[in-house]
């Protein structure tokens, strides 16, 4: 082999190695990247492809989903979804933009509950799992907040 090619060999398992490794908590746009690219594909784990809210839009449940909202979220994420939160103030990887998030592909109800429920384990982030601290319920009145009070 000649001396480029183990040099690219090298540079190519080093490459691999980090990605594999979780590496994500250096490179925290890598991992916001693989996420969405789980969520675009349907490759959610754990049975949350293909869900879809049982819940329709009503002014009810939108406010139910703001209460909640004020009361987990915006700490973190901001009123208004912007990620600028008190808490969320040097948090490695910074609170997801959720005012952008809404309107990228991914943005579909088995991702977005697929996010509040597991948190942020996949992406190596202090983002609770709110699947044991707030009912189905609520995570579903959540996810029509998201959809609705983003702006
Ligand atoms: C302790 C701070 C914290 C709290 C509280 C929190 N989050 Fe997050 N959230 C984060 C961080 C940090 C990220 C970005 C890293 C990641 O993807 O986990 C994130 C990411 C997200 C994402 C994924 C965005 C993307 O890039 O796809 C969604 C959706 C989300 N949060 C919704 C919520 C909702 C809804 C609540 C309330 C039920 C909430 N978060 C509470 C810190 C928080």
């Amino acid at each position: 082999m000649s001396r480029s090619s183990t040099l690219f060999v090298i540079i190519l398992v080093g490459v691999v190695l980090f990605i594999v490794s979780g590496g994500m908590r250096w490179l925290p746009w890598f991992s916001g990247m693989a996420n969405h690219h789980k969520g675009m594909m349907s490759r959610l784990p754990g049975g949350y492809a293909g869900r879809t809210n049982p819940y329709s839009a009503s002014t009810a449940v939108h406010e139910a989903g703001l209460t909640l909202y004020s009361a987990n979220c915006s700490g973190c994420h901001g009123e208004t979804g912007r990620g600028d939160g008190p808490i969320g103030a040097g948090l490695v990887p910074p609170p997801a933009d959720l005012a952008l998030i809404m309107r990228m592909p991914m943005a579909r109800d088995d991702y977005l509950f697929w996010r509040i429920s597991e948190g942020g384990v996949s992406a190596g982030s202090t983002m609770p799992a709110f699947k044991s601290l707030l009912s189905e319920d609520e995570r579903w009145a959540l996810v029509h907040y998201l959809r609705g009070g983003m702006k």
